[in-house]
């Protein structure tokens, strides 16, 4: 058997549909945020990264880096085994401390990222409560997608952020029945926010529990950046927060937090905890260090806001259009899949700017666009380059400029 002619026809069917994707090579620059060298082909450029979710820098924040330095001293590299079998080091405990009293919660638990931590919370929930149905936003993310699928248990989808149809879910379904409610604050590619009040009256009116995925608002919303339910004074009455340590926070991981005995439960029977090596203790200790900054310093999140104000006022003035939304995520919708991977294209060969195309299946056809991501530390310099450089793209394309 050719398993290598297999493979190819799938890969081949993926760039037929315009879908393969290629990634750019970037060594990042420690203490030029937010530039990067790129390599191609044995050459070496600058770059201005424009999509960088490590939304404020904190990947070379002095104060992450030191604190990682020093555990990587104090532990060496690896963290040595599972939670359970020697790996459970002093760094993930203390960790597991500062995200629980970031989100006022009783515990927290870590995973290796992200991603993991949705597949493995909710899978476990959903397959460990018996007759548990799962409500899920229609437009959640792919890890909470698949860890529902992985429960194996009963589950409906609700129309994104209308909690009216989730409450015509709710209305359905057995009262003794566990409930999950599982959604997002902020959504990474339309950067929309949830009505979060509004779902947890729902939820709480139907006694289900409620899930939040809170991993591109961590950090940056709320006084000591908890995310949009601790700007929103919800953090209490959401049953479970989940985020990530890899995105405003700067490092990798990902936690879930709520009561004690949630945290436990998930503990106690999620493969994708108990059975992987624990994290490095020093990368727990650059996160930690990150949230204890970000608990403390609002400089980040201020100038952060004040560039996308800049940047969307700058698209606005030469009629670029960009989605409106009230979050730090700023969609410039192209509309097109090749023009869109062509604009990409060009402003890194042509102008140094890196911001990656966002194609179906991402998004929805016709909604192609390039997700731009301002930073604290882009200058006023690197935004007026990039709103000519979109300027000069959005001629040379023929695509149209909203009217003001
Ligand atoms: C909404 C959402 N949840 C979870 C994840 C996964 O987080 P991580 O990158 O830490 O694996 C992502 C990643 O982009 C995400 O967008």
């Amino acid at each position: 058997m050719d398993y290598d002619s297999l493979f190819r026809k799938h890969l081949d069917a993926l760039r037929a549909e315009g879908n393969y994707r290629v990634f750019a090579e970037l060594e990042r620059e420690n203490g030029a945020f937010p530039r990067a060298r790129r390599h191609t082909d044995g050459t070496v450029s600058g770059v201005t990264v424009w999509c960088s979710n490590d939304y404020l820098g904190m990947g070379q924040h002095p104060v992450v880096l030191t604190a990682m330095h020093e555990a990587l001293d104090r532990c060496g590299a690896g963290a040595g085994g599972t939670r359970n079998i020697s790996g459970n080091n002093h760094d993930h405990v203390l960790l597991e401390a500062e995200l629980a009293d970031l989100h006022g919660k009783e515990a927290a638990l870590l995973f290796t990222s992200g991603y993991v931590s949705n597949w493995a919370a909710l899978g476990t929930l959903g397959a460990k409560l018996e007759g548990c149905v799962i409500l899920s936003d229609a437009f959640n993310h792919a890890s909470m997608i698949e860890g529902i699928r992985h429960a194996r248990c009963e589950k409906r989808i609700w129309k994104h952020n209308d909690p009216r149809d989730l409450e015509r879910h709710l209305a359905e379904l057995d009262p003794a029945a566990p409930k999950v409610v599982a959604f997002e604050s902020v959504y990474s590619m339309d950067g929309d926010i949830a009505p979060i009040a509004e779902i947890l009256d729902v939820a709480e009116k139907y006694g289900a529990m409620t899930y939040l995925d809170e991993v591109h608002a961590v950090g940056m919303y709320g006084p000591r950046g908890g995310g949009v339910a601790e700007r929103e004074g919800l953090m209490d009455r959401v049953t479970l927060i989940e985020g990530t340590l890899g995105k405003a926070f700067g490092v990798v991981g990902g936690y879930v937090t709520g009561s004690r005995d949630l945290v436990d439960f998930i503990r106690s029977f999620a493969s994708g905890f108990i059975f992987t090596t624990a994290l490095p203790p020093a990368v727990a200790a650059g996160a930690r260090a990150s949230i204890r900054h970000l608990k403390g310093s609002d400089m980040e999140r201020m100038r952060q806001r004040a560039n996308v104000a800049k940047l969307r006022a700058r698209l606005d003035a030469i009629g670029i259009p960009h989605l409106p939304n009230p979050s730090h995520i700023v969609p410039v919708m192209v509309k097109d899949p090749v023009k869109c991977k062509m604009i990409s294209d060009i402003l890194l060969r042509d102008y140094g700017i890196y911001v990656q195309p966002i194609n179906y299946p991402t998004v929805p056809k016709g909604g192609e666009r390039l997700r731009l991501t301002p930073t604290p530390y882009h200058s006023d310099a690197d935004i007026d380059h990039l709103v000519r450089a979109l300027s000069d793209l959005w001629s040379q394309c023929a695509l149209s400029r909203a009217v003001a």
